[in-house]
């Protein structure tokens, strides 16, 4: 097992390794103590590992109850967070008591927000069971719910008290759920630079889930660390978003978030190489991991349609958006352009 540990408003472990869900209760006390326990978790999730975890909270002397929602980004929304409010007040949980996230980024997200603001805020903890959970969402504080309008349009920061991700869970994923996680690493080696992309270049991930899931955890670390609230350093973390979230919008919410991440990713390496930002080879290097790793490298939507997209996006300042630049392997800048300027940018990257 890995521990990474994570410096922010709230001190918390990262423990990255198999069989954690077996032993999450002991290790949960051991943090937090015990008292009630709400475990919030999807439809998908519930009938595979809700048991292991619920049966360790319980030994570890939790008094365990269960809120599960039907899987999916859909359910995101200001109703199943209501629901979740609603959920925790009948359960009477307080303010000493816990919220466990037991799922995807879905479930990490829209749970973590639900923690953040019931009672002001009480504390969480995150048991991610996806890759894309594991290297990122759960780790960092950012909970948010959709709004019509957007992506994660309401939320919170609020940092989680441990997060233990059992990599064991990873053995029933989705081989499409399993590659938008490696959306997210392929961005996370692009970010921390060489020694990490050229492992992903070798194939370590199939070989070594741990390892990598470790060193992403540890990049992302560094990066909260040195800017929790999102002010400066981290908005590097949006490599690839901006036109991803687009992309998801544009979609209809029909493309999921890794690929959405892989599509936009791809697009800013052909742009960036093309106004001679980085050298060509290195946009060649991305395509090719992403490819390698399954995830769609083209743009399938409208230049004009997708920078009309962004402008609703949540990154946008005034009628300004901030790009993530690619320089090189571990090079990235943000540079903020005018917002009539990203059109150009997305055909450049390959947008119809
Ligand atoms: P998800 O939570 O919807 O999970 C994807 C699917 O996999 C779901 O159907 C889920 O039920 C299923 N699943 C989960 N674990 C499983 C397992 N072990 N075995 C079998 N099936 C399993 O989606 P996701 O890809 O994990 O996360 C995407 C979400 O994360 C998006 O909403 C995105 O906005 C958010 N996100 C947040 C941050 C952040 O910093 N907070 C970062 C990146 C992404
Ligand atoms: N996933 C982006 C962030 O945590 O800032």
């Amino acid at each position: 097992m890995r521990t990474i540990h994570v410096t922010a408003s709230r001190e918390y472990d990262v423990c990255v390794g198999p069989g954690l869900l077996r032993e999450c209760g002991e290790r949960i006390a051991a943090v937090c103590g015990t008292g009630a326990a709400a475990v919030v978790t999807d439809s998908t999730v519930a009938p595979l590992y809700a048991d292991t975890a619920c049966a360790s909270l319980e030994r570890a002397g939790f008094a365990v109850s269960r809120f599960v929602f039907p899987a999916g980004e859909a359910s995101k929304t200001l109703k199943t967070y209501d629901d979740i409010l609603r959920f925790l007040a009948e359960n009477r949980l307080t303010r000493a008591d816990l919220l466990v996230a037991l799922g995807g980024g879905v479930t990490g997200d829209m749970a973590g927000f639900a923690a953040a603001t019931y009672l002001r805020g009480i504390r969480f903890v995150q048991l991610p069971t996806t890759l894309l959970a594991a290297v990122d969402s759960s780790v960092g504080g950012k909970t948010a719910v959709d709004l019509p309008a957007g992506k994660n349009m309401a939320g919170a920061f609020h940092q989680p008290s441990l997060v233990l991700c059992d990599t064991d869970t990873f053995s029933t994923l989705p081989g499409d759920v399993f590659r938008d996680g490696c959306a997210e690493i392929v961005k996370t080696g692009v970010l921390a630079g060489e020694e990490l992309f050229s492992l992903l270049e070798r194939g370590a991930l199939a070989d070594r889930p741990e390892e990598i899931v470790a060193r992403c955890v540890e990049y992302k670390r560094s990066v909260v660390a040195e800017d929790e609230f999102d002010t400066g350093k981290r908005r590097l973390l949006n490599l690839g978003h901006t036109a991803g979230h687009a992309a998801e919008l544009c979609s209809g919410y029909g493309v999921s978030h890794g690929k959405a991440v892989a599509m936009g990713l791809a697009a800013m390496a052909r742009t960036c190489a093309a106004r001679g930002l980085c050298p060509a080879e290195t946009a060649e290097r991305i395509l090719a991991l992403l490819e390698k790793a399954g995830l769609p490298t083209a743009l399938p939507y409208g230049a004009r349609e997708l920078a009309a997209a962004a402008m609703s996006d949540k990154k946008r300042e005034g009628d300004r958006l901030p790009l993530v630049v690619i320089q090189g392997i571990g090079r990235c800048r943000v540079e903020t352009i005018p917002g009539e300027e990203f059109e150009t940018w997305l055909r450049e990257g390959g947008a119809l």
